[in-house]
């Protein structure tokens, strides 16, 4: 006999609802890896694939995981064994929320990580202005970051910070300890307090330092360089199988699909929530806070000097560098930071939310501080080895599959769950949530759920499900897994 769970909590309104989801959209994922990726894969014409992905792939999954997870009013695996089971489906269609929790999990293990040495960066700025402040007074605010540093020096700091491992450890620690405090406290305490004031103030910070960049860097080659791309120069990435799939990743990764997670927070939305407007709202929210980013570094990389296209260290290395030729760099470094820091917790909380609330609710629903404490720890843990893999100073670093393995194999530990997650895991749960929401649930049951205005847009949204999404991931999929390889 199966267990009834408790009716759970819901948002207290929909703009709480619409700030904890973009504040999950938002994050990392933004402010460090897109642009990184955007310049490993050379700009603008990245940049226009992954806007195609999102719109026409990203955005009709995340309004299916929306209407799962309110229709069946509980966590990605029991919403969505819940729907299989009315619609005469299979309830082994929720392996999808099962493929996305783990997913889910195994982020945040690397999240914390990489948000750790955000932390450890405010910390640095905090103590360099500090100390500059100490010996020559406020005329301090008004140099750079680092401004008694060269470029080397700089650029060394995160060289110290990752064969430091305890250093790495504590503030990965501090993060996560973070994270399970806010998810302790509940959907309301916990998750909308810390969103309601967090998101407001990134957008704040955000705009003032687009404005900032473009006015003091180098705009005119920061803006050509993520949308100008003359015809002609699509047609390499296009052939080029791996932008594709690293935009198509990069759109999942972003809106934070395929991890349990918007069923999820789908489950706690109240029935006069629009969801299609709701998806729509959070689709270019995340892409416009994207390309925001890119506004607000690119500029400044281009005025620095600096190589765009230097792969995950761009945020760590290359724009600090940037901030301390800037006049005022050093509180504008420091402003960024924090901005980084919250788009991490208000997106890290969401990841933790996806398993916390399954367990939760397989244990009756009354345990939610010994969950979140359990979950955290079990995530810190792995996320310790996580952050000794970055230090070339320790054996853990030298683990990895063998480079026979394809896509997985000669990564180190980080980089393994970042690609395992982001190439494996999430357009998989993607894919099955298609597959799901196109053919297993009923058109009656999803128009219901979805409200649509018109028919038309239903009949667009039904299509693209069915049709467009699984077969674009699909082919993406067996892309990564069998072609990219065989091709070398
Ligand atoms: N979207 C988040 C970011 O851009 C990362 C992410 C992926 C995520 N999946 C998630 C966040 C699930 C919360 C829940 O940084």
């Amino acid at each position: 006999m199966a267990i009834q769970p408790a009716e759970h909590e819901h948002w207290s309104s929909r703009l709480a609802f619409i700030m904890a989801a973009i504040g999950s959209a938002v994050g990392l994922g933004n402010l460090w890896r897109f642009p990184f990726t955007a310049g490993e894969s050379g700009g603008g014409a990245f940049v226009l694939i992954y806007v195609l992905c999102v719109f026409l792939i990203g955005l009709p999954v995340l309004a299916a995981e929306l209407f799962i997870g309110r229709r069946g009013q509980l966590s990605a695996i029991g919403a969505t064994a819940k729907i299989a089971r009315a619609e005469g489906a299979s309830p082994a269609w929720s392996v999808l929320g099962w493929v996305g929790m783990i997913g889910a999990f195994l982020i945040l293990t690397f999240y914390s990580v990489i948000a750790g040495w955000v932390l450890a960066y405010i910390a640095m700025l905090v103590g360099d202005l500090a100390a500059r402040i100490g010996t020559d007074g406020l005329g301090a605010l008004a140099a750079g970051a680092f401004a008694n540093d060269g470029a080397d020096a700089i650029g060394a700091r995160l060289g110290a910070l990752l064969t430091d491992s305890p250093r790495m450890i504590l503030f990965h620690a501090i993060f996560m300890a973070a994270t399970v405090f806010l998810v302790a406290r509940g959907l309301k305490g916990g998750i909308e307090a810390a969103v309601k004031f967090m998101m407001p103030a990134f957008f704040v910070m955000l705009l003032a330092l687009v404005g900032f960049s473009l006015l003091t860097g180098d705009a005119v080659r920061g803006i050509n360089y993520l949308f100008g791309v003359r015809p002609g120069e699509l047609i390499g990435p296009l052939s080029d199988g791996s932008i594709i799939v690293s935009a198509l990743g990069q759109a999942f990764f972003s809106l934070s699909l395929g991890s349990a997670m918007m069923i999820t927070y789908g489950s706690y939305m109240t029935r006069d929530t629009d969801i299609p407007r709701t998806s729509r709202f959070v689709a270019i929210s995340d892409t416009g806070v994207a390309l925001l980013a890119g506004l607000a570094i690119f500029p400044i990389v281009f005025q620095a000097g600096i190589d765009p296209a230097g792969g995950p260290t761009l945020l760590f290395q290359a724009l600090p560098i940037a901030f301390n030729s800037m006049p005022g760099g050093g509180i504008v470094a420091l402003v960024f930071f924090i901005l980084a820091f919250f788009a991490a917790v208000t997106s890290s909380i969401a990841l933790l939310e996806a398993s916390v609330s399954y367990v939760d609710e397989r244990s009756q629903g009354n345990h939610r501080v010994v969950v979140a404490i359990t979950l955290g720890a079990i995530c810190f843990a792995i996320g310790v080895v996580n952050a000794l893999s970055q230090n070339p100073n320790s054996p853990v670093s030298a683990i990895a599959l063998p480079d026979a393995v394809p896509l997985l194999g000669g990564k180190n530990l980080l980089d393994f769950f970042d690609t395992l997650t982001g190439n494996i895991l999430l357009p998989l749960a993607a894919f099955l949530t298609a597959l799901f929401a196109g053919w297993a649930v009923s058109a009656t049951s999803a128009r219901e759920e979805l409200g649509f205005k018109s028919e038309a847009w239903f009949a667009r949204w039904r299509f693209l499900v069915r049709w467009v999404c699984p077969i674009a991931i699909g082919a993406i999929l067996i892309y990564g897994a069998v072609v990219a390889p065989l091709l070398g």
